[in-house]
């Protein structure tokens, strides 16, 4: 029985670890933190702005967000920007996006996705935040998850500054030398340096804190519903604890007479 119970609990521990939903990474990530991490843990709308433009400016030149409405920019918990500024987005950076119809390229709507890049060989990023898991171990357990998440957005920030210069041309690829990327090595060239984005709030732009915000924007990405499913779950929690209260009380009144009645006796 006990050998049971036992073995259940481990088969149990070593699913929710979520090693099997997610590809664990072996390299060294830091654990930052994020605005929307723990329990009332919610985005930070200027750090959602601030990783849209990185994102525009740097990545979406190989990589693509093909599963994000480009409307949902304005959506209540996400970068919150007004649907005006959403067309002027689309316009001031040219995003245009494949119609089938027309067999050609049109301007983007705010009704369209992202465009999907497939030239450059990247992945698409729209759920790579979720893809990643940056914590595993001890031994593969997944217990550290438990402790300080998943880890994806860590795992982006931590293999965007991971770049340590021992590259390597391997069949005629040349490939860069990365702490944090499974293997070592990787094709995508280091993507960000000090001082390459300018934000118009003169918020830090080194490397690291552009590094942050783009993986906080890709969490966004990957999860847009974060902040309603904390409110659900906070609301749940509050009437499971009335309910607990109520059950309490019902059950002491149920039971006084009898209480009572071998007190008497
Ligand atoms: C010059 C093109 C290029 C740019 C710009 C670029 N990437 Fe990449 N990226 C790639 C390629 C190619 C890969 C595939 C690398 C591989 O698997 O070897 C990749 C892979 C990735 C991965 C997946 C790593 C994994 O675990 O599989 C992430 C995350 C990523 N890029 C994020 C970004 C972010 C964020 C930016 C912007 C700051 C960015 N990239 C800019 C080309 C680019």
């Amino acid at each position: 029985m006990f050998k049971k119970l036992a073995l259940t609990t481990l088969t149990a521990l070593t699913l929710s670890g979520g090693a099997a939903l997610a590809a664990v990474v072996e390299g060294e990530v830091t654990n930052y933190s994020f605005s929307f991490e723990g329990p009332f843990g919610a985005y930070d709308q200027n750090q959602l702005q601030r990783g849209l433009q990185v994102f525009t400016e740097v990545c979406s030149a190989c990589h693509g967000l093909r599963y994000v409405p480009i409307r949902s920019l304005s959506d209540e918990g996400g970068p919150g920007i007004s649907e005006d500024q959403v067309r002027a987005y689309i316009e001031q950076n040219f995003i245009e996006v494949w119609d089938e119809d027309l067999r050609d390229y049109r301007p983007a709507t705010p009704n369209d996705n992202f465009p999907t890049i497939d030239s450059a060989g990247a992945p698409d990023l729209s759920l790579m935040a979720k893809a990643r898991a940056g914590f595993s171990g001890p031994y593969g357990l997944g217990i550290n998850q438990f402790l300080f998440g998943m880890g994806g957005p860590e795992y982006i920030t931590s293999l965007l500054t991971g770049y340590n210069g021992n590259d390597e041309e391997v069949a005629g690829i040349y490939l860069y030398g990365n702490d944090v990327f499974p293997g070592g090595l990787l094709s995508m060239s280091p993507p960000l340096f000090d001082g390459l984005v300018e934000f118009n709030d003169g918020s830090p732009n080194d490397a690291e804190s552009m590094a942050e915000d783009v993986a906080a924007f890709l969490m966004w990405t990957a999860e847009p519903q974060m902040m309603a499913r904390k409110k659900m779950g906070f609301t749940a929690v509050l009437l499971l604890g009335l309910l607990a209260v109520l059950l309490y009380l019902t059950n002491k009144r149920l039971w006084a007479p009898i209480k009572r009645r071998a007190k008497q006796n």
